[in-house]
């Protein structure tokens, strides 16, 4: 069995999303099976290196994890030629820095998104890898959760004829901490440290909308600090000055409709955290992180506008559920094993930094449309390349 090592730095590792979903969910999760089979007789086996500023927390992940290797000397890691490819999923505003330095050290790049603060910066992290022949990739993972993937087969299938409209619902009730501990990062609700729901949210509506149902023209778009005040990681009180809940509407190209609710001030009363309904001339669906429920045209009910009697049509009766048809990978290692293969395979990988300025721009241009009180058409990146 041929065995190719691919040296990684992950720096930012010790935060939630590096040590649930990209450390233990997928590289240990590769390693664990003896690596990711790319042929018969060949295995890419990640070599990963943790990196971050908290010794201790590195050495416990190490535990945890069954990585061995841990350093909280960045330039050290990038300076090291048995590494290829430098992964960053700490907070935003310390990626495009991170992620430049890699580029200049010549690794390649995967990280989370936002991939910067504003669109050039992610535009020329973008540039730098292209000139540099790096090979580069955003976190793109919600095109990989099964909801989303059976929306995509039924699209593939025709099975909504002429899709009008989709409709998604986001969101649940982050606790402020002053009775009960919040379950987000305080970071995320101060502007001064590029928190914000907008920068956080509007990348991924960014590649869900453009993967599956068409390039977006414009935007308009309104949000809120619903929250005034929370209670920070070590019990302080701080002001929220980056807001908690935007309300966006989206035109696609064919004419699609997208309206957007993200909220970290709402209950939850719908079938899952995100709920995603996509109307056609067809038939329509709504999708949620797993599940997904169809209705043909021929299972539509009639509805008469009664208020005065008790209603006689259950609406939920009249949806199927899609049954298992595919396996689903966790969505973070099924991307991860992607990027891998690209990087060792030369296998195509579209999910780039190009990509990932594009999620920056949207959430810029939804920012602009709020400050104005306007609506905003999106240039097309490609063109200004
Ligand atoms: N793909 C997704 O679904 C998804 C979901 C949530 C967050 N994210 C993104 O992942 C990134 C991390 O988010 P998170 O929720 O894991 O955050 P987190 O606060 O839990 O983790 C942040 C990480 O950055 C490190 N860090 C380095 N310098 C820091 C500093 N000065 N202050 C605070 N932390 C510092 C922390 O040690 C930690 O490892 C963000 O850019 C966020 O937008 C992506």
């Amino acid at each position: 069995m041929k065995i190719k090592k691919i040296g990684i730095i992950m720096n930012g590792v010790t935060g939630r999303m590096g040590t649930n979903q990209h450390l233990l969910r997928s590289i240990a999760a590769i390693i664990a099976q003896d690596g990711l089979r790319v042929r018969p007789d060949e295995v890419v086996l990640p070599d990963p290196i943790l990196v971050g500023r908290n010794a201790a927390k590195l050495k416990s992940l190490c535990l945890q994890s069954g990585v061995e290797k841990w350093s909280t000397d960045l330039d050290a890691c990038l300076a090291d030629a048995d590494y290829h490819i430098y992964f960053d999923a700490q907070i935003t505003g310390l990626r495009a820095d991170s992620v430049q330095k890699a580029i200049q050290a010549g690794k390649h790049i995967y990280c989370e998104k936002p991939t910067a603060t504003d669109t050039p910066a992610a535009l020329d992290l973008y540039h730098r890898c292209q000139e540099a022949g790096l090979k580069n990739g955003v976190v793109q993972d919600k095109l990989w959760l099964p909801g989303l993937i059976k929306i995509k087969r039924l699209i593939e299938n025709a099975f909504f004829g002429d899709i009008l409209s989709v409709r998604i619902e986001f969101g649940y009730w982050v606790f402020e901490g002053h009775s009960i501990a919040a379950q987000r990062p305080s970071w995320n609700y101060r502007k001064e440290d590029q928190g914000g729901i907008i920068l956080d949210m509007m990348p991924h509506w960014r590649y869900i909308l453009d993967d599956l149902f068409g390039n977006i023209k414009g935007v308009s778009c309104l949000a809120a600090t619903h929250i005034p005040e929370r209670i920070d990681e070590k019990g302080n009180p701080y002001a929220c000055t980056a807001e908690d809940a935007v309300y966006a509407t989206f035109e696609l190209e064919k004419g699609i409709i997208a309206h957007i609710n993200s909220s970290w001030t709402t209950r939850v009363r719908r079938d899952d955290l995100v709920t995603i309904q996509v109307d056609g001339t067809k038939g329509s669906a709504v999708a949620g992180l797993r599940e997904c429920y169809v209705q043909h045209y021929g299972h539509t009910p009639k509805p008469i506008w009664n208020p005065d009697i008790v209603q006689p049509i259950n609406y939920l009766d009249d949806w199927i559920r899609i049954p298992q048809q595919e396996e689903y990978a966790n969505a973070f290692r099924a991307e991860w094993e992607l990027f891998l293969r690209h990087v060792a395979l030369g296998e195509p990988f579209s999910w780039n930094l190009l990509e990932g300025a594009k999620g920056v721009q949207l959430a810029e241009l939804a920012l602009q449309s709020w400050q104005e009180k306007r609506w905003i058409e999106i240039p097309s990146l490609e063109e200004a390349l």
